[in-house]
């Protein structure tokens, strides 16, 4: 459990100059006990000036360090836009391109040893979460990456994301999400017992400033990562200013 919360926005495929320039000024009112992450598409990443109020990371990132890879975005490219994140293993990323664990795996050893800190996205689908395979289903993600590197995990970030609560509206409740996030640091423990005890496990799925309160209040989630409601910059600014201790 880690004491400041990290609130991150994912915007997925969206957002424009226009929404760079509402975010960052929204931002300047921040408090400084919430840590911000913002992770628009890489091209504005440019954009963004540097602050002290966010960090920044990409959405994606390829496994190879460098070469003929059309279209692919290394670490280190990430790097020099000012970026210090990445989400790796978003559910769209495992369903519409085929990301599988090993090849996730492949990226989050990429981004740590570019000094990108990663956000590992797990989580289950409905029909997982139906045939009650939710906690094996988040074991075999975790251990597809942290049984063969443990060292990862002291530089990593863990996203929670039930596939069923993303961008449906009906995100878990507060009780689902603290017994997920309570096994999650659980199964993290056998790999690494004192970066289990300290790393933050975000909840993402329908998070707004409507539900962020009851889920913020809960022990083991740190935060959130925040898809539709990040692209209102008042609502994702609430959001943030209720992630404060
Ligand atoms: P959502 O997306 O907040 O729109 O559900 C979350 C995510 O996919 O990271």
């Amino acid at each position: 459990m880690s004491a400041k919360k990290l609130i991150a926005a994912n915007w997925k495929m969206n957002g424009s100059r226009a929404l760079v320039e509402a975010v960052v000024q929204q931002l300047t009112y921040l408090s400084p006990d919430v840590d911000v992450l913002l992770c628009p598409p890489a091209t504005l990443l440019p954009l963004f000036p540097a602050s002290r109020h966010y960090a920044l990371g990409a959405q994606n990132l390829s496994e190879h360090e460098q070469g003929a890879y059309t279209g692919e975005l290394s670490a280190s490219l990430i790097s020099e836009t000012g970026a210090s994140y990445v989400l790796v293993g978003h559910s769209e990323r495992r369903q519409y391109y085929g990301e599988t664990d090993q090849l996730v795996c492949l990226k989050m050893q990429q981004a740590v040893s570019s000094a990108l800190t990663p956000v590992l996205c797990i989580g289950e689908t409905l029909a997982e979460r139906q045939q009650e395979n939710t906690e094996q289903v988040i074991a075999k993600q975790l251990a597809a990456v942290y049984a063969s590197h443990p060292e990862l995990l002291a530089n990593s970030v863990i996203a929670y994301e039930p596939v069923w609560a993303i961008g449906t509206g009906e995100s878990a409740t507060p009780e689902q999400a603290q017994a997920t996030h309570a096994f999650i640091r659980k199964q993290l423990a056998q790999y690494d017992a004192e970066a289990a005890a300290k790393v933050r496990i975000l909840y993402g799925g329908s998070v707004n400033a409507a539900n962020c309160n009851a889920l913020f209040a809960q022990a083991d989630i740190d935060g959130a990562l925040v898809g539709g409601a990040s692209l209102k910059p008042s609502e994702f600014m609430q959001i943030c200013q209720s992630a404060k201790d």
